[in-house]
């Protein structure tokens, strides 16, 4: 029974179970997008076709509710009867990516064959996430239907795409239309981490449309999965701003930024103006994600320019903010307000949030060694989501960030028991720096992403490498470049990240295939 993530209860039972042709199943109404989802499943792999009955007894398959919470799934397979019993509709769409990893659905068979078992699962941490930068590197359409694809193959429910960042502005905005033509293209790209001079010549372009996200947002919600959207602020918001310059204290951008690291060129916070620019942005971006939350970023800010504005300093003076921290909290706070106004809650990074931040913000904890802030602030009333550094950070080499970190991250570590539910979960980052294409995407994120499930759901289980070969052939058939080298007991390689940074940001890639293709 190898399945990733690891249930909360699994018992294997005398017997097995057996899925054949005209096999009759009997569902609940509510559940029957997810009865037909299994069934076509199993057509695609067996070619056995399951009829559907209203009569329970001659069912051998049956779908049906209980009264437990929305995510919560129950499978049995016994004496010749398969039982599902679901919470809700999360619940049953896990219970069918449960039956399709039992039964091996993603490869061709000829026989649907199972031992019996009793499964009982619900996960631990409801925020179970993956961000995506579009920005640094532009991932089109297909290629993020095939990324939420995979994640709701492990239970994964929260996509983050960060949509705007100073290397590129990657979303369709009608009312500034440069932000497109201008700020979703950039002419070259920094290419290894040392040298800020050594920049290439390649076009880097692109947007998401809005029926683009129409789209991603239906097949997302199809499997599960929320996607948040980002617009990080004030700082990172420099390709905005080569577009509309007016909006930066100097009133000066040269261009959308080719090297990494972040630009002192950030949104000016004294000119009223600025706030309706991000506004009206908010406005168009809002509607077009149905998801509770709103990512605003809020990392990494260099105040250089605010120190030298007229604007910036009257409005700190106006406000009687101490420093350049809280103005940061002041222009926050303004867009929080108008995004609570349309059901939104805010996210921002942990080195956005300050004292005086608002509790109903989300913190997300990134910084190397800041986790223990995290659990601080569950224990004090906030919200996080954790994503540390030295766990989470899927754009870095398994040399740095070996799988291992990801699977045994606990979450919750240092927070009080009653405090438990301030934590909301984990979130893995696949920035793209020097992710430039499809296959280096796919062998950063898998086999991450089985581990990420694994911590996220909350109860890692044992032989997680001997799940993992399972997860690979799925991988294999979905002809994805993956890292099959990765497992749970490879550690840190000193020499291979050192070229990372100095030499070669492919080096890792690229010698996995000089060995394995
Ligand atoms: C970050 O890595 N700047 C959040
Ligand atoms: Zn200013």
């Amino acid at each position: 029974m190898k399945i990733i993530p690891q249930p909360k209860k699994l018992e294997k039972l005398h017997g097995q179970f057996k899925i054949e042709q005209n096999d009759a199943i009997f569902c609940d109404g509510r559940f029957m997008m997810q009865a037909e989802r299994f069934a076509a499943m199993v057509k695609r792999c067996a070619g056995i076709t399951l009829t559907f009955t209203d009569e329970i007894n001659a069912a051998k398959i049956i779908f049906s509710k209980d009264g437990k919470p929305e995510e919560h799934y129950l499978i049995m397979l016994s004496q010749g009867i398969a039982t599902v019993k679901c919470g809700g509709k999360s619940g049953c769409f896990y219970a069918v990516e449960t039956l399709r990893q039992l039964f091996c659905l993603d490869d061709e068979q000829k026989q649907l064959v199972c031992d019996d078992c009793y499964i009982e699962d619900a996960p631990k941490f409801r925020y179970r996430g993956l961000m995506l930068d579009i920005c640094r590197h532009y991932f089109d359409l297909d290629t993020i239907k095939q990324v939420v694809e995979l994640m709701s193959q492990v239970k994964l429910n929260k996509l983050h795409l960060h949509l705007s960042d100073d290397q590129g502005f990657r979303i369709q905005i009608d009312k500034y239309p440069l932000l497109n033509q201008i700020g979703s293209v950039r002419y070259g790209s920094q290419i290894i981490s040392s040298d800020a001079n050594l920049i290439d010549d390649k076009l880097v372009q692109g947007y998401l449309t809005k029926d683009d996200i129409r789209t991603l947002v239906s097949y997302a919600q199809e499997r599960g999965i929320e996607i948040i959207p980002e617009i990080d602020l004030p700082g990172h918001f420099a390709a905005a701003l080569a577009a509309y310059p007016q909006y930066c204290c100097t009133g000066q951008v040269a261009e959308v930024r080719r090297q990494w690291g972040t630009s002192k060129d950030i949104l000016c916070a004294g000119s009223d103006e600025v706030y309706t620019f991000v506004c009206d942005i908010l406005d168009e971006v809002a509607p077009l994600f149905p998801s509770q939350y709103f990512h605003l970023g809020g990392d990494e800010v260099q105040k250089d320019r605010w120190c030298n504005c007229k604007l910036c300093l009257e409005k700190m003076s106006k406000l009687q903010l101490n420093g350049f921290d809280e103005l940061q909290t002041y222009m926050v706070e303004v867009f929080r307000k108008h995004l609570e106004q349309k059901g939104k809650t805010v996210i921002c990074r942990n080195d956005g949030i300050t004292q005086r931040t608002d509790k109903n913000i989300v913190m997300q904890v990134w910084k190397p060694h800041t986790a223990k802030q995290g659990a601080q602030q569950a224990n004090d009333g906030r919200k996080v989501i954790m994503s540390p550094f030295f766990n989470m950070y899927f754009d870095y080499p398994y040399a740095r960030i070996p799988l291992g970190k990801t699977l045994r991250y606990n979450p919750a570590r240092g927070v009080k028991k009653d405090n438990l539910d301030n934590v909301l979960g984990v979130e893995g980052c696949l920035w793209t720096e020097y992710v430039t294409n499809r296959d280096k995407l796919f062998f950063n994120l898998l086999p991450r992403i089985d581990a990420l499930a694994e911590c996220g759901w909350g109860y890692r289980g044992k032989n997680f490498n001997r799940r993992l070969k399972k997860r690979f052939n799925l991988y294999n058939g979905m002809g994805l470049l993956y890292n099959g080298k990765a497992h749970v007991g490879s550690g840190r390689n000193r020499g291979i990240v050192k070229k990372f940074l100095q030499k070669d940001a492919d080096v890792e890639v690229n010698k996995y295939l000089d060995k394995h293709r």
